[in-house]
């Protein structure tokens, strides 16, 4: 065998082009022979298929057929989060032009961990996190400039941000709601922190009137509480009180994040934006733009209002920010992240608020969150399903009318099984509710009314 192309330098388009074919016919195929938003035949069937697929996956001499095989198998496959039927989970259908960017991002593969593998795109980065701070906490006010860190997601902006709190005052104690993710107190667990309090949220979002008593109980020296809200819940997509909470946190000097990994979107739109008053009194933010911001994974951001925070990252590796390149005037990159190569994530971030503008993200959020709405409607009109509440972002809960947890879970689990449609679950008020969890903007109100007609023909009675 010949020595293989690149994908960049001179040669590297050339080579590229055929291969693109390749994949975006095998991707059709794919689809095509899925037919629906998951494959069908559960875990055991899916598996069996893809081992038959790959076959020896590495043989003594290649095959040029790899290409093609491995991509149909995957995307045959696959959860298309792109099917109106597949709403289960956060997770969006990326946007045709993020995902190009995204192979621009892999052919020129700079590295962010120093200026002389990323010369432009750590640039890029800095221009584009300052821009997205900015939309929380607004422009400079002459002393320091909100920015943000990029990483793989929510969970890694929660954990930056719980270290950061930590080494802002040596000891901390995490306090968050009943309602927070999970990736909360693991960040706890991960830094050697004490059990994080949990305060009530009774009706889904946390109570300041409890968070009040807690941290009142907890007495802690000014600063070494950190209490974690949240701006678009996992399970319902709800926004606590921020104004109230952060008002709670000034009383006790207690440093606040806002994990805005779902709700975080709604900044872009002028409608739904008014819910996250109280954002920008947060000392960090997470947000997590492959959620409501339609992009390919990972595309995840911790906002920092106070760039001095960052300064616990510092960290010399003579082979990146040697001190003498860096008075020279090489930028030293190490402390915007704890990984050291790390993908131009913000390649494909910076392309799409530039194609879609605030007004065009705007119009999505906007979409997915009246989806949402109609949804929620037609399932109060149809007296065999049972609503949990009005949608305050995309999310809706319901379940059939006087079935069991049991019957819930399993109306689930036979559309999973058979590849119908991928919906979710979560437990609230003591029940289990299916959840939608609506991102695709392509989504029609035909699809909505299908999706209820296969949970309504598949309830277990
Ligand atoms: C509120 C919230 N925070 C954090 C996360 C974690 O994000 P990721 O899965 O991108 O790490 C999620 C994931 O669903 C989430 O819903």
């Amino acid at each position: 065998m010949s020595t293989p192309p690149l994908a960049s330098g001179p040669e590297g388009p050339g080579a590229l082009r055929p291969l693109l074919d390749t994949v975006l016919d095998a991707l059709r195929t794919g689809s095509t022979a899925r037919g629906g938003p998951l494959p069908a035949g559960g875990p055991e069937d899916v598996a069996r298929r893809l081992r038959d697929a790959a076959g020896d996956i590495l043989p003594r001499h290649g095959t040029d057929d790899a290409l093609r095989t491995l991509v149909h198998a995957l995307a045959e496959g696959s959860a298309d989060p792109a099917d109106p039927l597949c709403a289960a989970h956060l997770h969006c259908p990326p946007l045709a032009v993020a995902t190009a960017a995204d192979l621009a991002a892999s052919v020129l593969n700079p590295s962010l961990d120093s200026w002389d593998q990323a010369p432009a795109a750590s640039e890029l980065e800095t221009l584009v996190t300052t821009t997205l701070a900015a939309e929380i906490y607004g422009t400079t006010d002459g002393t320091r400039t909100a920015t943000a860190l990029v990483t793989t997601g929510g969970t890694e902006s929660n954990q930056l941000a719980v270290l950061l709190a930590r080494e802002a005052h040596s000891a901390v104690q995490l306090v968050h709601g009943a309602n927070a993710h999970h990736s909360l107190p693991r960040a706890a667990w991960l830094l050697g922190l004490p059990d994080p309090v949990v305060v009530p949220a009774p009706a889904g979002t946390m109570d300041p009137v409890a968070l009040d008593e807690a941290l009142t109980a907890l007495r802690g020296p000014r600063g070494s509480l950190l209490v974690a809200a949240t701006a678009g819940t996992t399970d319902a997509g709800l926004i606590d009180p921020l104004p109230d909470l952060a008002d709670v946190c000034a009383t006790h000097g207690a440093r606040l994040h806002i994990d805005a990994a779902y709700g975080g979107g709604l900044l872009f739109s002028d409608r739904h934006r008014p819910a996250l008053d109280g954002l920008d009194r947060a000392h960090t933010v997470t947000l997590d733009l492959h959620k409501l911001g339609w992009q390919p994974i990972a595309a995840g951001l911790l906002a920092v209002r106070d760039p001095h925070d960052l300064t616990a990252l510092r960290h010399q590796a003579d082979y990146l920010n040697a001190t003498d390149d860096t008075e020279a005037g090489l930028p030293d990159l190490l402390d915007r992240s704890l990984r050291t190569t790390r993908r131009p994530d913000i390649l494909k971030i910076a392309v799409t608020l530039k194609t879609l503008g605030r007004a065009g993200l705007g119009a999505l959020v906007d979409h997915v969150c009246a989806r949402a709405t109609d949804l929620a409607d037609l399932i109060a009109s149809r007296p065999g399903l049972e609503l949990h509440a009005p949608p305050t972002l995309s999310t809706v809960l319901f379940r059939p009318a006087g079935a069991t947890d049991e019957a819930v879970a399993a109306v689930r689990r036979t559309l999973l099984h058979d590849g119908r449609a991928v919906l979710g679950r979560a437990r609230l008020d003591d029940r289990l509710w299916l959840k939608a969890t609506l991102l695709n903007p392509h989504t029609r109100p035909d699809d909505l009314a299908a999706l209820l007609k296969l949970v309504e023909g598949h309830t277990p009675r």
